[in-house]
């Protein structure tokens, strides 16, 4: 049998086939990614390839037109009905006869890597758990007496080597009218994201829409979502809702004791994130304008007490020494288990590890997607929500711990404080010579002393997370404040808006109908979450031997409203030169997309949480030293060599 080259690109595979093999079955053989759908039948186009010809001195080939045989009927077919781009073949259709260089688009790369452009430029990895097989089945007959699940399993076998499929009951009631009215030819969506393969859904004939999943990032206070397509990795739609439990306590440690105080507590708040998770799903294929059936999978991160409260878990013993979670690896559920009952019936959930009892699944992925692991130099990232979730570490090692900041920077426990929604200030700058304040209120794009603020701006109503750490950063740049963080009377700061409040002052931020103040209390409130937040940070450079980190990662939805310069004003982080602090964006929702959208990153995760050293900042004597000095602004002694003087 005549043997001839062929390359593949951009992987560089190449290698001898049989003259006469289609340019699939040499990619199989080769060991290259060519997606299929339908299985070699050129119905799905999933196969495409752009055939080289010409002069490869690179690959040391030259290929003439006849190295590929001329479109067959199937291929010829599929041009006609639904039309080929110009220069692409069918790879399960055309054959080779000659050397051959074959270009593997992005498209057709079954584990191909998406670039998307967002805030980090993020590389997807893309080999979900869940695809589309187009599968023929043999028809019942008196001659083939087994039942559908079993002539299904049978020929996914024989024609995708998928073995020993499981069919969920959901399936076993509704696949017999498909099968028949499909004629037996059916696209089926099969969960492989470990141990059996799993039959999720069934459509008749062969399925064009994309299969999409759910990524969640189950938080204290919000919980956000995207849907995803599991084809190229794009988010289709996002939407955030509160979370229920909130009404049950602010933070999560009166949550916490909420349940060992109230017989049915945690039951309680089990059932409310769930509807809230149900509620969020709906919202959200609603918005995609898709099917609740075509969402086959979830991807749920959250920190440890969410993490049990949404699968119905007694959070009691996170909440005392020594924090044992009930499990702390990944979990592969159903979505019904965990109460999303508002996409496929037999859609799977899949949750990332614990990395410890207080540092959870949403650190894990925050992992997975800044990925520290691979840092040449020690890296600082930090995840600010109610709890602050830290982690240091380069290619050497990696350490995590998490520190009760309380929920200050998301504007509770502050006088003027509230959610991040229109009419919040958000941006806060005071001129150091006149100590007059500007700003910025979610709604409008205006700073408060542009021309036409006050018609374009919605009515001021108070100050969010982020307005409030600027706020306290440039009082203290301006002399408002001092280096303890007391804020001076209108004759000792030269400042009419430094109102006296009893014993201590108030900063007047803006006057109105509901007037924004900075009191003294508030400035108490963000000290104590700040102090936390870098205690926690000293505390893992302590245990790394570092007095210095190279580079801070701000995740969190919130570390994209906080400058570096403002963080470390108040000395929220470690010195760092300003240009290596950066922010990552909503870091958690980026890992979880990752594990939604790859079975490898999910057991890279997996096997790397297992080798994060973590470290319990309550049995740390050094952390209530590292808290109590980190009270002042920017901090009692640690040098800040990186701030203007
Ligand atoms: Fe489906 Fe080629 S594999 S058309």
């Amino acid at each position: 049998n005549e043997q001839v080259t062929v390359v593949f690109t951009p992987s560089g595979k190449r290698g001898q086939v049989a003259r006469g093999t289609t340019v699939l079955q040499a990619a199989r053989a080769l060991g290259v990614d060519l997606d299929s759908v339908c299985g070699g039948r050129g119905i799905c186009s999933k196969c495409q390839f752009s055939p080289g010809i010409g002069q490869f001195a690179k690959h040391g080939l030259t290929v003439t037109a006849e190295a590929l045989a001329p479109p067959n009927a199937v291929e010829r077919r599929y041009d006609e009905k639904r039309g080929l781009p110009p220069g692409r073949r069918l790879g399960c259709q055309a054959q080779i006869l000659g050397d051959l260089v074959v270009d593997v688009p992005a498209e057709s790369q079954l584990h191909r890597q998406v670039v998307r452009k967002s805030a980090s430029e993020r590389v997807m990895e893309m080999d979900p758990a869940t695809r589309p097989f187009f599968v023929e089945v043999t028809p019942a007959s008196l001659e083939h007496p087994d039942g559908d699940a079993q002539r299904l399993a049978a020929a996914l076998a024989a024609q995708w080597g998928i073995r020993d499929l499981e069919v969920p009951l959901d399936l076993l009631s509704r696949m017999q009218p498909i099968l028949r009215a499909a004629d037996w030819k059916v696209t089926a969506a099969i969960w492989q994201g470990g141990g059996r393969p799993r039959l999720i859904d069934l459509w008749p004939g062969l399925r064009d829409a994309p299969l999409l999943g759910l990524a969640i990032d189950l938080g204290s206070t919000t919980i956000a979502g995207h849907l995803v397509d599991l084809a190229d990795g794009r988010v289709r739609a996002s939407a955030g809702v509160m979370n229920p439990q909130i009404r049950f306590g602010e933070d999560l440690m009166s949550r916490v004791s909420y349940a060992m105080m109230n017989p049915g507590g945690a039951a309680e708040m089990t059932a409310a994130v769930r509807a809230a998770l149900a509620d969020l799903a709906r919202a959200l294929t609603d918005a995609a304008g898709c099917a609740p059936r075509d969402v086959v999978e979830a991807v749920l991160v959250c920190n440890p007490v969410m993490h049990h409260l949404m699968l119905g878990i007694d959070p009691v013993e996170l909440g005392q020494a020594p924090f044992a979670p009930a499990t702390s690896a990944a979990l592969d559920l159903t979505a019904a288990e965990i109460g999303l009952s508002t996409i496929n019936p037999a859609a799977r959930a899949y949750v990332l590890p614990l990395i410890a009892g207080h540092v959870g699944a949403d650190a894990a992925a925050v992992v997975l997607s800044e990925a520290p692991r691979t840092a040449k130099a020690p890296v600082l990232i930090v995840d600010v929500g109610t709890n602050a979730e830290i982690v240091l570490g380069d290619r050497t090692r990696v350490l995590a711990c998490s520190s009760p900041t309380g929920p200050a920077f998301e504007g509770a426990q502050i006088s003027s404080g509230q959610r991040a929604a229109a009419g919040a200030i958000e941006r806060v700058r005071i001129d150091p010579a006149t100590r007059e304040p500007r700003f910025r209120v979610i709604g409008c794009d205006l700073w408060s002393d542009a021309p036409g603020f006050a018609e374009a701006a919605p009515p001021i109503t108070g100050i969010c997370g982020s307005g409030i750490i600027e706020a306290v950063a440039e009082m203290r740049l301006a002399g408002l404040v001092d280096a303890s963080g007391l804020i001076g009377s209108a004759e000792q700061t030269g400042s009419a808006r430094c109102i006296a409040q009893g014993r201590t002052h108030a900063y007047l931020l803006h006057d109105g109908p509901t007037p924004v103040m900075v009191t003294q209390g508030d400035i108490r409130a963000i000290q104590l979450a700040k102090s936390a937040l870098y205690a926690g940070a000293r505390l893992l450079m302590d245990h790394f031997g570092i007095a210095q980190v190279d580079r801070v990662v701000l995740a969190g939805a919130f570390g994209a409203h906080i400058s570096p310069l403002h963080a470390m004003v108040l000395g929220m982080i470690p010195d760092c030169a300003t240009e290596a602090v950066v922010s990552a964006g909503n870091a958690a929702g980026t890992g979880a997309r990752m594990a939604l959208c790859s079975v490898a990153a999910r057991r890279r995760i997996e096997t790397e949480v297992t080798g994060i050293e973590r470290i319990e900042t309550a049995l740390e004597p050094r952390f209530q030293e590292h808290f109590v000095a980190a009270n002042a602004l920017p901090h009692a002694t640690d040098p800040f060599p990186h701030l203007p003087p």
